[in-house]
């Protein structure tokens, strides 16, 4: 079941970067199920052949490439920026580096392809993080900005979609989600093996370090619910309780009948898992849904982690994974 939406006014063609991504392919099954025409742009046979079995068109094209993402945006009302190459293992100062020319020259090529293809709505995924504030405290879209080294680029990327919407005149929406979590993203694959395999400690004097995060699902229907309201602005999307690692790691832990998560030191933390992983499980990141649902009237179908981990739990079930 879908958050339900109104009907529609009118069929929008509608352009997903990263359209075979976790979000993306959800994004291409959803706009194409409200009636929308969907091309996702690919770079390869498996991206061509998962956007069709979608209903979508795929078309080639690369972000790197500005001319490939102009031509194959060609036609379209909505240009969509869900691309990604966040490190998944070994997060590498280069693989960053990659993260942040998706972020910085994808906006770029994305934003100048609207403007060529005459689109007048663009829709930028962001994150939460960026704003976080130094003492842990819950922020909002207002807050002042606190990106860490990795997140620059995610507060460049946003500034340069704005202003390309002021230059050129359309409609310029930015979505900044919390920590998604899905059974078929990576970190939460990972994650669940390694509870399976007593393999995933919970770092002492966490437990007051509340992140916000949202079911892939949920920030999919906000995209979708976005799109169509046809409104500049930048919104955050979480879900409506943020959970610390501890708690939510003990959760999951136990709906996989795994044992309880052994709690271990920070340094010894920092010494298994890295540094920057260390820092986004112990850096609170409360922030609230609460503009979002009054401007949108969107609201999430998986309001809590637990709503969302059952459901995790139960694809799994159906995969036979974790083994
Ligand atoms: N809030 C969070 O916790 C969180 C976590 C992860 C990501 N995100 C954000 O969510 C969005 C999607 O993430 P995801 O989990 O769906 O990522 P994902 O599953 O890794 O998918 C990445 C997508 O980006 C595409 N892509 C990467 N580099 C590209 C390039 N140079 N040109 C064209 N396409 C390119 C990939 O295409 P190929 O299939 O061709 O490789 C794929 O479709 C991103 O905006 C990302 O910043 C948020």
């Amino acid at each position: 079941m879908y958050f339900p939406l109104p009907s529609i006014e009118k069929s929008m063609q509608v352009f997903i970067a990263g359209s075979t991504g976790v979000l993306g392919r959800r994004l291409v099954t959803r706009f194409v199920d409200r009636g929308h025409t969907v091309i996702g742009l690919t770079r390869d046979d498996d991206g061509d052949e998962l956007v069709e079995a979608r209903g979508g068109e795929p078309r080639r094209g690369d972000l790197f490439d500005e001319e490939s993402v102009i031509q194959a945006a060609k036609g379209a009302d909505i240009v969509i920026h869900a691309a990604t190459a966040i490190p998944t293992d070994n997060p590498t100062p280069e693989k960053w580096a990659v993260n942040d020319r998706v972020r910085r020259e994808g906006t770029q090529t994305l934003t100048t392809a609207t403007a060529e293809v005459g689109a007048d709505r663009y829709l930028q995924q962001s994150i939460v993080w960026v704003a976080r504030q130094p003492d842990g405290t819950a922020f909002d879209e207002d807050s002042p900005l606190h990106p860490d080294p990795t997140a620059e680029s995610a507060v460049d990327a946003e500034e340069i979609a704005r202003e390309a919407g002021e230059h050129h005149g359309f409609i310029v929406s930015i979505l900044r989600c919390g920590q998604f979590y899905a059974p078929d993203a990576f970190h939460t694959r990972a994650q669940g093996t390694a509870l399976v395999r007593g393999d995933r400690p919970i770092i002492d004097d966490s437990d007051d370090a509340l992140l916000s995060r949202i079911y892939v699902d949920d920030a999919a229907s906000a995209f979708v619910a976005t799109a169509e309201a046809g409104r500049s602005g930048l919104w955050h999307v979480v879900d409506d309780e943020p959970v610390s690692d501890a708690e939510f790691s003990t959760s999951f832990a136990d709906r996989l009948d795994a044992s309880a998560p052994e709690r271990v030191s920070e340094e010894k933390a920092r010494q298994e898992m890295g540094d920057g992983r260390v820092e986004l499980l112990t850096t609170p990141i409360p922030t609230s849904n609460d503009t979002f649902r009054a401007d949108i009237g969107w609201e999430p179908e998986y309001p809590t982690y637990e709503e969302g981990l059952d459901h995790v739990i139960e694809t799994w079930e159906s995969d036979d994974f974790p083994v």
